[in-house]
């Protein structure tokens, strides 16, 4: 059993370092860690659905990672991570590492570096000749279960710390959870890689930005088809492979941004929302791990965008209903094999009057920089329109999901931001033809009373509800049954 807890980590972690690094930086890395040699990663045990992935030779790219060739369609799938195939090898981490006499050091920690990876990490000044990055696998050390004897002084308390991760989920919530997530990794996959193909470099640059960004597009692909293999490993072999997914139109790189924007913002706020709630604490440690790099994608296309980088104190969580009401209408058909989705559809509601970039309101003339000291996008006082349909529609993949609401007459506005979650009142609501309308007024008010943190900026989620719930980030849930319709998203800065 340990052998396979090894492998979840071992599988995983040389995959991004592998994911088309150009050689020099890879080497870099490999001086300084001790696993990320090809010859470490085919040690996972055959429950863990490692992808064919890795060669001898660090420099050689390998499988879907290095694939620069995206989808061309709209509606086109991504097939490059899917090809979890997965190997046949059992052979436990010590029988496949090398053997390595050189080192003294206790091998307890694969993150040990061997004696020759780290005289030639301090060994290269600047001014040297660009080393050649070797051909052949580095030596690492084997890691051995061994416990520690003597257990190192600590406080009293915390969780887990007897616990041997499995990493594994541990009931239905925790699959469903999980492969939610999946599917944002696939998604997220196949939007960089179709944005990539859709416009080439004259258009990034008519929208200032260059080649080196549109690399940084591709990479955060390759950590899109690292993350997904995170979670195969974990939830093999009950596996969600891509879909065919479809997007809005994008007239230009600026609409693709701006969605890549939105798109990675309600999955960083999924994400968050149920890793404390996981049974598997263990498995919630690794995701944490992928979702950290994923808010830093979302950050980098608001950056992309000219927009203030991060115009908030806390990122909002949304509950998994909340986020695949969001995903689902753009997965249009997915393979038969895959997982049933056991989250509730809301009905849909749409943001009438949201500011769009390029809207007037949106100062679409700033250009992309780290920073830009922006003025205001929307602010509190203003009169936002709100548009929603009737339960019981077929939307998600395949048409196979209906959508619902449990509420009654809806009454108020669900504001979720930061931290908070605040209602306004809906006023001028009318209904006909099975589509309803109505207003409310953004609200003002901080998230501390003391005045810190204006409460709604950023990209933000709005519902209509049929009572004011007093809600709080671990309890968000409670707001479901009074869902009439939503989220949506709203771009208040
Ligand atoms: C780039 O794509 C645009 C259309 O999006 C096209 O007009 C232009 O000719 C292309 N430029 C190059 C260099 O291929
Ligand atoms: C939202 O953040 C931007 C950037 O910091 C700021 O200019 C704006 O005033 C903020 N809006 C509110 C309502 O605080
Ligand atoms: C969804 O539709 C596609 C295309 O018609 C089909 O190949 C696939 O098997 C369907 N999936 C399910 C789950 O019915
Ligand atoms: C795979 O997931 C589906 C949907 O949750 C579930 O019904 C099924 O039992 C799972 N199969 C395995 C082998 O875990
Ligand atoms: C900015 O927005 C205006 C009004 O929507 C539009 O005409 C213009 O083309 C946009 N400019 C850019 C650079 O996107
Ligand atoms: C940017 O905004 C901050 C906060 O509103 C303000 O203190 C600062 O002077 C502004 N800086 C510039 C260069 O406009
Ligand atoms: C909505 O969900 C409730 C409770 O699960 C169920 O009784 C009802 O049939 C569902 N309505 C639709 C339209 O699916
Ligand atoms: C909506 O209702 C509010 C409050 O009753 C009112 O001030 C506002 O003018 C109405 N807006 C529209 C578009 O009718
Ligand atoms: C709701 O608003 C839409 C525009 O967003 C409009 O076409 C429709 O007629 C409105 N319906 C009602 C009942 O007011
Ligand atoms: C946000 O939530 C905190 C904690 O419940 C509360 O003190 C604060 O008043 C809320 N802010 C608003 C604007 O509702
Ligand atoms: C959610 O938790 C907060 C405390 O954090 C509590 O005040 C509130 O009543 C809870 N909501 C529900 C619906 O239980």
């Amino acid at each position: 059993m340990r052998v396979s807890l090894i492998g979840v980590f071992l599988a995983c972690t040389p995959l991004v370092l592998a994911a088309g690094l150009p050689p020099l930086e890879r080497r870099q890395e490999s001086t300084t860690t001790a696993t990320p040699t090809s010859t470490t990663t085919q040690s996972a045990s055959s429950q863990t659905p490692t992808t064919t992935t890795v060669t001898g030779s660090p420099t050689t790219t390998t499988e879907s990672a290095s694939s620069s060739s995206p989808s061309s369609s709209a509606s086109q799938s991504s097939t490059s991570s899917t090809s979890s195939t997965p190997t046949s090898s059992s052979t436990p981490t010590s029988s496949s590492a090398p053997s390595s006499s050189s080192v003294s050091s206790t091998p307890s920690s694969s993150s040990t570096p061997s004696s020759s990876a780290a005289s030639s990490t301090s060994a290269a000044p600047s001014s040297a000749p660009i080393p050649t990055p070797s051909t052949t696998p580095i030596p690492t050390v084997s890691a051995t279960p061994a416990p520690s004897p003597t257990p190192v002084k600590k406080p009293q308390g915390g969780q887990g710390f007897k616990y041997t991760p499995t990493y594994k989920p541990q009931s239905d919530f925790d699959f469903q959870s999980l492969n939610l997530a999946l599917h944002q990794e696939l998604i997220e996959l196949d939007l960089f890689r179709f944005g990539l193909a859709q416009f080439n470099a004259t258009d990034f640059q008519n929208s200032e930005l260059t080649p080196e960004d549109m690399s940084l597009i591709e990479f955060m692909a390759e950590q899109e088809v690292g993350h997904a293999q995170l979670i195969e490993n974990i939830l093999y072999p009950n596996i969600t492979k891509a879909c065919t997914y479809s997007y809005p139109t994008f007239p230009g790189v600026r609409d693709f941004i701006d969605f890549c924007q939105k798109l990675t913002r309600f999955g960083e706020s999924g994400t968050i929302g149920f890793l404390a709630h996981l049974n598997a604490q263990d498995t919630a440690a690794l995701i944490m791990n992928s979702i950290v790099t994923e808010s830093r994608q979302q950050m980098i296309f608001r950056q992309f965008e000219g927009l203030f980088p991060m115009p908030y104190y806390f990122v909002p969580s949304i509950t998994q209903s909340m986020h695949w009401t969001l995903l689902s209408p753009y997965i249009s058909t997915c393979p038969t094999g895959n997982p049933t989705v056991k989250w509730t559809n809301f009905p849909t509601l749409r943001v009438v009057n949201n500011p769009y970039y390029p809207d007037i309101g949106l100062d679409n003339t700033t250009s992309p920089a780290i920073t830009h000291n922006r003025t205001l996008v929307t602010y509190p006082g203003r009169e936002l329109s709100l548009s929603w349909d009737a339960p019981g529609a077929q939307v998600g993949f395949n048409g196979s999901f209906t959508t619902n609401s449990t509420a009654g007459t809806p009454q108020f506005v669900a504001w979720i931001s930061q931290l908070n979650t605040t209602y306004t009142a809906l006023t001028n609501v009318s209904a006909a033809n099975g589509v309803t309308n109505g207003t409310t007024v953004q609200p003002g008010g901080t998230v501390f009373d003391n005045g810190i943190a204006p409460l709604v900026n950023g990209t933000v989620y709005v519902l209509i509800t049929d009572a004011a719930v007093a809600v709080t980030p671990y309890n968000l849930s409670q707001i479901e049954s009074h869902i009439v319709a939503g989220p949506a998203l709203f771009t208040a800065g």
